[in-house]
């Protein structure tokens, strides 16, 4: 697996725009098998995740043609009802809400139990609950979930947990159930929101979205369309807090303030300066050494789980205590270990993480062990005193596209090296 090679030390200048959001993305390519005719997605990142979410479609029969960079028409006719490969449903978590739309498709479907992040168990448990209530039965056996759809209807769904994947896989499912669905306690991010927006221009009826209730008129036959994916809210956070790290001054574009409210908040009470340009756009900068806070995950519009190592490799030089408590994962400190190494001090005590700041932290190798936590890393490094070399990148490239680049462009010294 490639690595990343960082001097840091550096304030970051310049202006940024962020691409399309990938947690938008991936539902969004799994609903365009809702039905048999085409849909064209626009603004596509170009991600490891979006790829494998690509060849999932493809191995249920849909064929994928790149239109342009970012754009791709996806044509699910001769979809079939197949089982999805386990080598991608285990790479990728989010693979598992292919099975709304197979359900839908076919009033079936066999999906193996999906893999992800190593961020603690996750289950589906709520998936499969929010199915039942709308008529699926559901069973388990050797890996695999399987799904009988014959006699579905609309019904209510109440979440225990607002899980995204789950309120996504059931609101896919729902549109194409005639009769009203509301689900409850539903996840409020904006990637379900964009998900929604999606679904309604297919044809179904959607309220409610953004609230804690999601009411679905689906219709039957849903048609395909063209539309273009939101921008990525979290790689627009790892941008904000990348300036703040290094003490720099850098606009990041594309991704409306309302969604990062809760982490320019954060960045605002650490001492960083954030200025609204206008709706969309932002700038960020930062002197001194930010002062410690307390940040305590939540589903949205509370702070990001997302975004929370990202945030605590800034706490890592603040002056004072900060505490971070994580409340949607059960274990996502896998960063922690890795900060340690680069002279950060943090004490993890179950689901909270006390980081005391340091004044500096110093170059040192490192490896990214998930997603967000490599993000950390990087940020680590861009502010750390000498080189730092962050292993694993593939976990980067899960989320961020060419955020070596990106970070180039704003004066960062990172190359990205293949290791062979
Ligand atoms: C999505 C995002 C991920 C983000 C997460 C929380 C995508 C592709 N990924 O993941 O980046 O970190 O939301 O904002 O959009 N849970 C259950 N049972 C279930 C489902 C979830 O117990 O059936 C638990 C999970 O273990 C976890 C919590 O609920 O502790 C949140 O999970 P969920 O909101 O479902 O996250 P994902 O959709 O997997």
């Amino acid at each position: 697996m490639a690595k990343f090679r960082i001097w840091g030390n550096r304030p970051l200048q310049g202006e940024i725009t962020v691409g399309g959001s990938k947690n938008a993305a991936l539902p969004i390519l799994a609903a365009t098998l809702l039905t048999e005719s085409p849909s064209t997605i626009h603004n596509v990142p170009d991600l490891l995740d979006v790829r494998t979410m690509i060849m999932v479609l493809e191995s249920l029969g849909a064929r994928v043609e790149t239109v342009d960079r970012g754009s791709y028409t996806i044509y699910p006719q001769q979809l079939k009802p197949l089982e999805p490969p386990y080598e991608l449903i285990r790479k990728m978590r989010a693979s598992f809400l292919v099975t709304g739309p197979l359900l839908a498709r076919f009033g079936k479907a066999q999906v193996p139990l999906p893999g992800g992040c190593a961020i603690g168990s996750r289950p589906i448990d709520l998936h499969l609950k929010g199915f039942a209530h709308l008529g699926v039965e559901v069973s388990m056996r050797s890996g695999y979930i399987e799904g009988w759809a014959e006699k579905v209807h609309s019904g209510e769904v109440y979440l225990d947990f607002p899980s995204v994947g789950a309120t996504e896989n059931v609101m896919m499912l729902a549109a194409t159930i005639e009769g009203e669905t509301v689900i409850a306690n539903a996840a409020r991010e904006p990637e379900v929101v964009d998900l929604a927006h999606f679904l309604s221009l297919m044809g179904a009826e959607i309220s409610g979205v953004g609230s804690d209730t999601v009411v679905v008129r689906g219709r039957k036959h849903l048609e395909g369309c063209s539309y273009t994916i939101m921008n990525d809210r979290i790689e627009a956070g790892t941008f904000c807090v990348a300036a703040a790290i290094t003490k720099g001054e850098v606009i990041v574009r594309g991704v409306e303030y309302a969604l990062l409210r809760s982490v320019l908040t954060k960045l605002e009470e650490v001492g960083v300066q954030v200025e609204k340009i206008d709706e969309y756009d932002v700038l960020v900068a930062m002197k001194e050494r930010p002062h410690a806070t307390n940040i305590k995950t939540m589903p949205y519009p509370g702070f990001p789980t997302d975004m929370q190592a990202q945030f605590m490799a800034l706490l890592c030089l603040a002056d004072g205590v900060s505490v971070i408590t994580e409340t949607v994962f059960e274990s996502r400190f896998a960063h922690v270990g890795e900060l340690e190494r680069m002279g950060a001090k943090v004490q993890v005590e179950g689901r909270s993480a006390v980081v005391m700041g340091v004044e500096r932290l110093t170059g040192a190798m490192v490896t990214a062990t998930d997603l967000r936590a490599g993000a950390a890393l990087v940020l680590a490094g861009l502010a750390a005193e000498g080189m730092t070399e962050v292993n694993g990148v593939g976990h980067i490239d899960r989320g961020y596209e060419r955020l070596e680049e990106k970070l180039a462009s704003l004066g960062a010294s990172i190359e990205r090296v293949s290791d062979e």
